[in-house]
Formats: C-alpha cells, sequence, structure tokens
C-alpha cells in the first residue's frame, strides 16, 4: 500500500510542496504590563493564540504546525495543546528572527514555511493560502504580507525597490525609520512565507546592532537581498486582518471586531440583534432564526438558543441550551443550565449550573435554582430558592419558598410530585418529598 502511493508521487510531474506553518508566541508581551502571556490574553471569548491556530489548523494539518512558545511556556502549552500541534521551545527571548532560529531543526523537512504572529487573532485562510501560493509562483527567498494602514505607527515599514514590481529592498522597524519613512503607510503585518533552505543558510547572517539588541526576522528581507536571493511583498486588501496586540486598547479593539462580526453572522442567519455594539456574544454560540437579542447581553461559552425566542436586556447567559419560543426577561444569569421549549424566566433569576426547567414553566423573580428539575408547566414565580430539587407537572411553588438542602454537612434532596401547591413562605427541609397532588 506504502509502497504504491511513494511510486505515484513520485511519478506525478506536480510534487507537492512541503509546507508548515510556525507561530511565533513565545514573547512576554511587556507592553501589555500584565502577569500573564499576551497570547493568552482573550478576544472574542477564547485566547489569541487560539484563533491563530484554528485559522492555521484550516491550511495544514496540526501536526505540520510547530507554535513557538517561551514565556510561560507551560501555561502556554496547556492551553492550547487540544488542538494537536508541535511545539518548540524557545527558551531566552531574544526576537522573532531568534524565535525561528529554535525552529530549525523541526523545519528542516519542509520546503516552505508560512509564519504567523501569535498575537494576530485576524488573519484569514485565504490570505494564508494566497500567501503561500504567490511566494511559490514568485519562486522567492521570502514573501512578505504588506498592509496599507491609516494609522501605520508602531509597525515596521516595507522598503520597496520600486512602484514597479513586488521586490522588497527592506523593512525599517518604528524606532530605526527616519522621518520620511515614517510616512510609509505600508506595513509589515509580520506574516511571512520563507523558502526553508533559503532561510536557514543566511539565518545566521541576522545580527542585533539595533534598538532592542535582539535578532529581528525582518531584518532577513536585506539579509537575503545583499545574498542575491528573491524577497518580494504580497500585499492584503484587507487591511483589518493583521492587526495586533502590543497594547490593551489594540487587544479591546480587536475584541470589538470580532463580536460585532459574530453578531453580523447571526443576523444574516436570521437572528435580530438590537444594538449589536452593546452584545457580547461569543464565537462558537448558536441561535435558531426571528430569536431577537436586546441591548446588553451577554451569550458566552458554548449556549444554544433556539427560534422564536426573545432574550431581554442585561442578562448573561454560560454554556446554557434554551428551547424553541423561550423568554428571558431582563437581567437574568445563567450557567450550565437547560430551559425547554415555550418557558419564561426572569426578570432577576439566577440559574446555576445543573437547572433544568421544563417546557411552558415560568421562574420568576428572584428566583435562585441549582440542580434542579422543573417539571412541565410548573411555576416558581418569586423570591424562592430551589436547590438539589425534583418538582413534578403542574405544581405551584409559592413566593418566599426556600427548600433547606444543605445541613452543614452533606447536601440533600427534595422531591415534590405533580400538581403539588405549596403556600408562600414554606421552608422545605431536605430530605423531604411531597407527594401527589398535596
Ligand atoms: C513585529 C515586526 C514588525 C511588524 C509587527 C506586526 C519584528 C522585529 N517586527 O513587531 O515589523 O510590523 O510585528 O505585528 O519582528 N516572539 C517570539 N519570540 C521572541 C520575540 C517575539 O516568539 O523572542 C513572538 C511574540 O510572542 C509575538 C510575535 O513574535 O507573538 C511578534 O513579536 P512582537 O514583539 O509582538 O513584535 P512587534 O513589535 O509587534
Ligand atoms: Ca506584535
Amino acid at each position: 500500500m506504502a509502497k504504491t502511493s511513494a511510486k505515484k508521487s513520485s511519478s506525478s510531474s506536480r510534487r507537492e510542496t512541503r509546507v508548515a506553518i510556525a507561530i511565533m508566541a513565545a514573547g512576554k508581551g511587556t507592553r501589555l504590563k500584565s502577569k500573564h502571556p499576551k497570547v493568552l490574553h482573550e478576544v472574542g471569548g477564547k485566547p489569541i493564540l487560539s484563533h491563530v491556530i484554528a485559522t492555521a489548523a484550516k491550511v495544514v494539518p496540526p501536526k505540520d504546525i510547530f507554535v513557538i512558545i517561551g514565556h510561560e511556556a507551560d501555561r502556554v502549552r496547556a492551553a492550547v495543546a487540544s488542538s494537536g500541534v508541535q511545539f518548540i521551545v524557545q527558551a531566552e527571548q531574544r526576537g522573532t528572527g531568534h524565535a525561528l532560529m529554535a525552529a530549525q531543526e523541526a523545519l528542516a523537512p519542509y520546503e516552505q514555511v508560512i509564519v504567523l504572529s501569535g498575537d494576530a487573532p485576524l488573519i484569514t485562510v485565504e490570505t494564508i493560502q494566497k500567501l503561500s501560493a504567490f511566494h511559490a509562483a514568485q519562486k522567492a527567498a521570502m514573501t512578505l504580507l504588506s498592509a496599507d494602514l491609516d494609522d501605520p505607527s508602531g509597525y515596521g515599514r516595507v522598503i520597496r525597490k520600486s512602484t514597479k514590481n513586488a521586490d522588497v529592498h527592506a523593512i525599517v522597524e518604528e524606532k530605526a525609520a527616519s522621518a520620511p519613512q515614517k510616512k510609509i503607510r505600508e506595513i509589515n503585518s509580520g506574516f511571512y512565507a520563507f523558502s526553508v533552505p533559503a532561510l536557514y543558510k543566511h539565518i545566521g547572517s541576522l545580527g542585533t546592532d539595533n534598538a532592542h539588541r535582539e535578532y529581528y526576522l525582518t531584518d532577513m528581507a536585506a539579509v537575503l537581498g545583499r545574498s542575491k536571493q528573491k524577497v518580494v511583498v504580497m500585499k492584503t486588501s484587507h487591511p483589518a486582518e493583521v492587526l495586533g496586540s502590543n497594547k490593551r486598547s489594540e487587544i479591546v479593539d480587536l475584541d470589538a471586531r470580532l463580536r460585532l462580526a459574530k453578531c453580523l453572522e447571526l443576523m444574516e442567519e436570521g437572528v435580530t440583534i438590537f444594538y449589536p455594539q452593546t452584545c457580547v456574544i461569543d464565537s462558537d454560540v448558536e441561535i435558531g432564526t426571528d430569536t431577537v437579542i436586546e441591548p446588553f447581553v451577554q451569550l458566552r461559552g458554548k449556549t444554544k438558543i433556539g427560534s422564536d425566542c426573545r432574550i431581554r436586556s442585561y442578562s448573561v447567559i454560560n454554556n446554557t441550551e434554551i428551547g424553541d419560543g423561550v423568554v428571558v426577561l431582563p437581567g437574568c444569569v445563567m450557567d450550565d443550565s437547560r430551559i425547554a421549549r415555550n418557558a419564561t424566566v426572569g426578570p432577576y433569576s439566577r440559574l446555576r449550573p445543573g437547572s433544568d426547567i421544563g417546557e411552558g414553566a415560568h421562574l420568576g423573580n428572584f428566583v435562585e435554582t441549582k440542580k434542579i428539575k422543573l417539571g412541565k408547566g410548573s411555576k416558581a414565580n418569586h423570591l424562592t430558592y430551589l436547590g438539589d430539587t425534583e418538582i413534578g407537572e403542574g405544581v405551584n411553588v409559592g413566593a418566599g419558598t426556600i427548600t433547606c438542602n444543605y445541613d452543614g454537612n452533606a447536601k440533600h434532596k427534595t422531591i415534590i410530585e405533580d400538581g403539588v401547591f405549596i403556600g408562600s413562605d414554606s421552608t422545605l427541609v431536605a430530605p423531604v418529598r411531597i407527594g401527589r397532588g398535596a
């Protein structure tokens, strides 16, 4: 079997280029003034690095993705290990060029490496593929991705050889740029494609004669140029996708862009979201058609909402599954719970983990629940605590009812059977069972 396929590929005229992706994620992120590594700061509800890995994994399989880690390496590795990518440790962080030096052995079997920045999460699959194909077609040693930014400050600038073609003379970092160079709006995105043999033949020529005394990967443009190697640039027509996150304000801006994009995607699918700028919806959230989301709603984690629901303002809903036709009145907080179709919850209900609200049931104001099952059509409308409780169908739980589920040592269960009527201000000391129709 293996023999046949080897024969096939060697006889094929268009041999596949072996492409790896390296993601630089070893830096500390000094400019954030944070105790947490930069690439683990969150945008759109998950670490910045997770977005970059997810995009890379749509271009090559995880075994060909090499994440270069260093600062707080164990934490970064643990946060993204489930993606199945490879890791390279850059023990000392002496610059982006030094990061690629650390990857030499791992990348040696490949022909082309696409280098991504672990702190720039908006890069798209299409652009990575275009960059890779452009690099191959140009037969270049290095291809950098550039973008025209209205405000290029803080980024390296692309110094082209001429306006007529894609040839690059050098990349100049902001700190080393002259006044006329600072006026250049074409910036180096920090994404590159390299020919692996050319990169490692010349990487030893990088020096540290710069503001940070670091090995800059950007200097490879000039280094390769001096050795008569081809260095070219491909400009993206979507400048926003290259934005990085060196500063807190940039992280917040990236988060806002991702959130708005998620809202627009949901609206395309038939969901109404009023004042989307005020809503925080994580990327994995699903919502059915004709559901209306009011201003200032947060939908987090793996929350799934059915069709024809209305989620009113100021509710924070995390990892919760909501059926069709449910109304969530203002100010509810929910975690790891379930609400069946046509139920009404709120205002100000708090559903703690394991709350299972039945079809057409009502949970009213200032009702707290934890690990409960509220049966079909049952109601608990006012000022109530229900914990470790099973409630049947058609039950009415009066105002101020409390299940005393905890005796100081252990939790106990309360069972309320179908059709029970519980009057106001009742205290149910568990374990207790209230029989059908009582
Ligand atoms: C870099 C580029 C700059 C470009 C910008 C785009 C250099 C010298 N400059 O600047 O031209 O405009 O990106 O966003 O490359 N990292 C390591 N190991 C290190 C140092 C950094 O893995 O030793 C990682 C960081 O974690 C980060 C990425 O490399 O994810 C880029 O480093 P960063 O310090 O953010 O570079 P910039 O100053 O933004
Ligand atoms: Ca950066």
